[in-house]
């Protein structure tokens, strides 16, 4: 399967990625986890992805287009891509396509969880994360067993940079306005299914409506 994986900031795709991943055995791409890499690696492309990152603001096409091309190019495997904050405007969902038709290969789903913007408020501003694995807690949701220590790898957790409720209004208005469309885009085609999943039901039970509609999707393709 190569599955789009979206939905706004906070509603929990980087969670149930790493789900999904352990339950189909698929490739995981997120954009953001690369972009971070670069950006923690201290190199001038890095430096320029965080002045976007930073303000909440999307990285510009060209460099984001770029950048995931590479990835999915060394990437995708018979096991299938889930693709996780990329494409995240219609500009980069063509350039996908077309790196898709060159090799022959297409998409089968997008997926989108939903969530509602108060929460996602909230979920954001409490999201830890282990700098060493990228496992992400949440201070009130999905805590870790020891305060503030992650459950594998027993290192401090940190929060984000660009988790600011500031910096996560910006986000929150860049996906209405430059991401919204890129579903639109994708509900008009024929061969790709497009399964919504409400994100505002606890960890697990999202990760079930994940695996039923993937599941779906499967015997469908
Ligand atoms: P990116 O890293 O992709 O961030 P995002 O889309 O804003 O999404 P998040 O990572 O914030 O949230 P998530 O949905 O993964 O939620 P999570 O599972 O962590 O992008 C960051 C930036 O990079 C962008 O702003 C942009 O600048 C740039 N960028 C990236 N891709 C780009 C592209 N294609 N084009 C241009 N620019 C790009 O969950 C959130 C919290 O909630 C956690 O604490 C979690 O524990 C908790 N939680 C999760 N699920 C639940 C639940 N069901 N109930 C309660 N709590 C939950």
């Amino acid at each position: 399967m190569r599955i789009v994986l979206m939905g706004p900031p906070g509603a929990g795709k980087g969670t149930q990625a790493k789900r999904l991943v352990d339950k189909f055995g698929m490739a995981h791409l997120s954009s953001g986890d690369i972009f971070r890499a670069e950006k923690a690696g201290g190199s001038a492309l890095g430096q320029k992805l965080a002045e976007y990152m930073d303000a909440g603001q999307l990285v510009p096409d060209q460099i984001v287009v770029e950048i995931m091309a590479k990835a999915i190019t060394s990437c995708d495997s018979p096991a299938g891509l889930l693709l996780d904050g990329f494409p995240r405007t219609v500009a980069q969902a063509e350039a996908l396509d077309a790196q898709l038709d060159q090799a022959g290969k297409s998409l089968d789903g997008v997926v989108v969880i939903t969530a509602d913007e108060d929460e996602i408020v909230e979920r954001i501003t409490g999201r830890r994360s282990c700098p060493d694995c990228g496992k992400v807690y949440h201070v009130k949701y999905l805590r870790p067993q020891n305060d503030n220590l992650c459950d594998k790898c027993n290192v401090q957790l940190v929060q984000r940079a660009d988790d600011t409720e500031e910096v996560i209004r910006q986000r929150l208005a860049a996906y209405n306005r430059q991401t919204e469309p890129v579903i639109a885009y994708y509900r008009g085609r024929p061969n790709v299914q497009t399964l919504f999943v409400n994100g505002t039901q606890p960890p697990d039970n999202v990760t079930a409506d994940l695996v039923r509609g993937l599941e779906q999707l499967k015997t469908e393709m």
